[in-house]
């Protein structure tokens, strides 16, 4: 299958190169708050435990940060932007030559970063190794290339007068990341502000601080430095407040919930009015039409909405079939549902782990009963793995009308609900009403058909006859309020630069 983003195509490693073996006993060294290239205690001498979600076993004690570290963070983040400092007067080569040390070294580290990852997440660890790291790398080695590219331009004004544009970066950025992905959502965040020139404070999840953590030892390792780049591990209420609240902090980045992107746009509107860039849920429309090459369509829809436990914002969650290949479409999709391998994420085997904890499971639970409640026809799954802890059944849902609220609302589980349609038109009205407009994907061998979609849907992504194909080097973000801003690609860089306009009169003056 076609690497994506360094990754594989709906979800699968490629099994022709020998598999990776994770660590099975792996001591997690990186526990604490790290400032200024150094490990803290946390101010209140408080700390928080880390579970994995696979054996509700606690992992580690970690130190919870909160408002007094996020501001010794962010002071020292002040300190390494301050004119005149190293970080400053660093060439912007050397900047990028430190992006692909770091990719080098998470290369050399990958399997403990992945290992460290399946255990705080959950997730199968060979899904960690191809495609969270993969994703990492690549992201790094992109931006680490852009470091010596942000250019401004010239502007023809009158000829009494120069006028130029800098890109300059705009200083102290906070970076808010979720446990779905935690380092390659980090890495989303990190790797363009560091390329343009930024520093920055950064909280990991609650639920998922070890990888980003362990990326506080790499950045020391490769040489970034002191105060460059800060991580406060901590809750959202306490640590991700102090930040989104923070005046001296002047961009931040966040990817998780609706509910809490309001609250951190509102933040940064009551207090310094930083910039915000939100990326946030997704109710996203999978359309398979009649004439669409079915064995890709059904498997893409699969791997899309299962894919890393349900547990994606971009989840193929509201899966629309032309009516005539309806029940065929169902049949197949039961089928590999119910094929799917559900257990230890450290075995090769493994296609799903558990969900991440238990505020999830019953969300998702309570979807699936309001469903069975609801009316729609519960084709396999529908239940919880039993004395299995946090894992769920591969759940289909047939015969779902668009009131439901599994039709509406973010699942982020394994849970497929599949709908009718009979034509485009009526499709298209269909998968816009929601308030989400992250991606969509659509199957037809019809070019005409996937272009109309492909203007008419209302999504940051439309993906033709493929899913979860995700670059580097391609901008990814949403429509409505799946969000604001755009992560990856050459728009990233908007996002953490100010343009600054210089204009100098010139004192020879035309007769
Ligand atoms: P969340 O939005 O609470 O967590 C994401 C991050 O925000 C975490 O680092 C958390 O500590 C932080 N946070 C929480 N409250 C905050 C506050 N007041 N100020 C600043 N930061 C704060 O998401 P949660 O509760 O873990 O999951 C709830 C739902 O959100 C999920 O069921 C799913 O629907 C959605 N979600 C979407 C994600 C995405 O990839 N877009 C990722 C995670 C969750
Ligand atoms: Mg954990």
């Amino acid at each position: 299958m076609a690497a994506v983003n360094g990754a594989v195509e709906n979800g699968q490693p490629d099994r022709k190169v020998p598999l990776p073996r994770p660590l099975r006993s792996l001591e997690v060294k990186y526990t604490k708050i790290f400032i200024n290239n150094e490990w803290h205690e946390s101010t209140s001498g408080k700390k928080f435990p880390t579970y994995n979600p696979s054996t509700l076993e606690k992992i580690c004690d970690i130190e919870e940060g909160d408002k007094p570290d996020v501001d010794n963070a962010v002071e020292a983040a002040k300190a390494a932007f301050q004119r005149g400092s190293p970080w400053r007067q660093m060439d912007a080569l050397s900047r990028g030559r430190l992006l692909h040390k770091l990719a080098d070294l998470l290369e050399r580290d990958r399997v403990i970063l992945a290992t460290l990852e399946t255990m705080d997440t959950g997730k199968p660890f060979l899904q960690a190794y191809f495609i969270d790291l993969e994703g990492c790398i690549k992201t790094l080695r992109y931006y680490a290339g852009w470091a010596d590219k942000i250019q401004g331009r010239t502007i023809p004004v009158d000829e009494n007068f120069v006028c130029f544009t800098r890109h300059e970066p705009m200083g102290v950025c906070g970076a808010i990341t979720p446990w779905n992905f935690p380092l390659l959502m980090l890495v989303w965040k990190m790797a363009p502000a560091l390329c343009c020139g930024n520093t920055l404070v950064i909280k990991p999840a609650e639920q998922t601080p070890l990888t980003s953590l362990y990326i506080g030892s790499l950045i020391k390792e490769v040489g970034f430095p002191p105060g460059v780049v800060n991580i406060v591990p901590g809750y959202g209420p306490t640590a991700g407040a102090a930040i989104s609240t923070h005046h001296s902090i002047d961009k931040i980045a966040f990817t998780g919930s609706t509910k809490v992107g309001k609250l951190i746009k509102e933040a940064a509107s009551k207090s310094n009015l930083k910039r915000v860039t939100l990326e946030l849920g997704g109710k996203n429309p999978c359309i398979v039409c009649a004439d669409a090459d079915l064995d890709l369509a059904v498997e893409c829809a699969h791997q899309g909405v299962f894919f890393n436990q349900g547990q994606c914002c971009t989840a193929a969650s509201r899966v629309f079939v032309e009516e005539q290949i309806y029940p065929e479409f169902v049949k197949r999709s039961v089928e590999f549902a119910k094929k799917r391998l559900v257990g230890d994420p450290f075995d090769a085997r493994t296609e799903q782990g558990p969900q991440i904890d238990q505020n999830q499971f019953d969300k998702i639970l309570e979807l699936i009963e309001s469903g069975k409640k609801e009316g729609a026809k519960l084709e396999c799954g529908g239940l919880a793995i039993e004395d299995r802890g946090l894992f769920i059944k591969p759940t289909v849902f047939s015969e779902v009308t668009d009131n439901m609220r599994i039709a509406k609302e973010e699942i982020f589980g394994p849970v497929q609900p599949i709908m009718k349609f009979k034509s485009i038109e009526e499709v298209i009205k269909r998968a816009n009403s929601t308030e989400y407009g992250l991606t969509a994907a659509v199957f037809t061998k019809n070019l005409d058909r996937a272009l109309t979609l492909a203007s008419a849907l209302q999504s940051g992504t439309v993906w033709i006859n493929c899913y979860n194909a995700l670059y580097a080097q391609a901008p990814f973000g949403g429509f409505k309020m799946s969000g604001n801003g755009r992560e990856l690609g050459e728009y990233a860089l908007a996002e953490y630069t100010e343009v600054k306009t210089v204009t100098i009169k010139l004192s020879q003056k035309s007769s």
